[in-house]
Parts: structure tokens; sequence; C-alpha cells
């Protein structure tokens, strides 16, 4: 199954897909570790920060050989990417979306940047998301905040609204710190796709912080504890992602 296809299923079941960001081989293999476990199709995301730093032909090298080993349906997605070079080379090197962010330009050339982008990718077949008509999943802004934020209270009455005036692919970012019964709900009302970095992040760095403190020096020793908490993590929301 394609990307598209899971969101179609997504949209028809009423079940979200989670994406889960990472920049290093432990974060990987904790996130395809968990999608096993909970058997569903996972999306991995990388920003232009992770993606630079880990080279975009790495990663998709990396995503091919290990997804062999996980045996689960994983789709990488370019997140909050505003470079057009950056965008083209992901869509050349195999990635299956790609999100234009085009937040920081002035209106005119924020919409021209999309067009190029729709273009390019669609006559490659690749997903488009981002907050513009003419997008494949469209990023919705009802109260969602990236980070951790205590009192994120969602806006489902504009939720329902968006539902109404889009057949696109709904999807919520700044999935982190969101309560479950929200995440239910927003997922009841549309949305399919969900957006964790941040709670991702932290476990990494806790575990991290943790493992470090014994006088274990091997790496792969350490890692591992690492990789245990970040699985954990993403099984606890690919839980609440399902009916
Ligand atoms: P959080 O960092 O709040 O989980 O958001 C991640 C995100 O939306 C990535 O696009």
């Amino acid at each position: 199954m394609t990307l598209k296809d899971y969101l179609k299923k997504a949209q028809r079941q009423k079940f979200a897909i989670g994406q889960f960001n990472f920049s290093t081989l432990e974060q990987l293999r904790g996130i395809l570790a968990a999608a096993q476990k909970m058997k569903s199709p996972v999306i991995l995301g990388t920003s232009e920060g992770e993606t630079k730093h880990l080279g975009l032909k790495q990663i998709v090298a990396l995503v091919e050989i290990e997804k062999m080993k996980y045996k689960v349906d994983v789709f990488l997605n370019l997140d909050h990417a505003k470079d057009l070079d950056i965008i083209k080379k992901a869509i050349d090197f195999g990635y299956s979306a790609v999100h234009f962010d085009g937040s920081h330009l002035p209106l005119e050339k924020n919409i021209k940047y999309a067009k190029k982008v729709v273009e390019y990718a669609y006559k490659r077949g690749v997903l488009v998301e981002g907050t513009f008509p003419g997008a494949d999943s469209f990023t919705v802004d009802i109260g969602n905040i990236h980070g951790m934020h205590r009192d994120v209270k969602l806006n489902f009455e504009k939720l329902k609204e968006i539902r109404k005036n889009t057949n696109a692919f709904l999807v919520l970012h700044g999935g982190s710190g969101i309560s479950k019964d929200q995440i239910k709900k927003a997922i009841e009302l549309g949305i399919v796709k969900i957006n964790i970095n941040t709670e991702l992040r932290l476990a990494w760095k806790r575990s991290l912080l943790k493992s470090l403190k014994s006088q274990e020096i091997k790496p792969y020793k350490v890692l591992p504890q690492v990789q245990k908490a970040i699985q954990e993590k993403v099984e606890e929301k690919l839980k609440s992602f399902k009916k």
C-alpha cells in the first residue's frame, strides 16, 4: 500500500498515522520497533536540520535497509521544508511526501513556491503537505503548537468547519503534550496524521543522560536503552492513534 492508500484508509476507518521525527540510528530503530509491535504503518519525519545532520542519501539508504528487518510499512516525509532545493532532492531520492512550509515568506512568494513544489512532486507521484489548497495533506491550525505546552485546547468547531470544506488529508502538527482525550476527538473529527517530535526528543535526552550515569563507555551498551525509551514512547502514541 502507498502512503496515499493508508491515509485514505485512515479517513474511512477513523484512525491516525503517526509521524515521528528522527536524526539518529537508535531513534530510527526505536520508532520502527514500536511500529512493528503495534502493527502500524509509520511515517518517519526529517526536518531540514535533521536531514542535514544525517544526510539525505544516508537517510534514504538507512531506512531502506532497516525497514527490511522490521517488516513494517514505512514512509519518509520531509518536515517543515522551506528550501526548494532540499525539497527537490528529497523527492528525487525517494521520499514519499514533502511538507512545504512557506510561513516565513510574503504571501505571493509563498503561493508561488507552493505551486512549484506541487508541480514538481505530482509529476513524480509524491504527496505534498502544507497549509494551502492543492496540498494533499492539509496542516490544520486549531490551537495546536509545537513543543510541550500544558494547556493546549484544540478548537474542535474549527476542525469541523475545515472538514466540511476540504477532502484533503487533515494533519495535526505539534502532537506532543496534547491529551489523549483531545487526540481521540481530533481523530473522530477527521485528523488522519499526527506529528510527534518534542516528546521523542525528551525521551531520547532523558534516557541518554540516565544511561551515561553508569561507568559504561561502550556506545553499543548505552544506546540500546535509549532505543527502548524511544520505542516505549512511540508505542504509547500509536496506541492512542488507533481506534
Ligand atoms: P511536536 O514537537 O510538538 O511534537 O511537533 C512535531 C511536529 O509537528 C513536526 O512537524
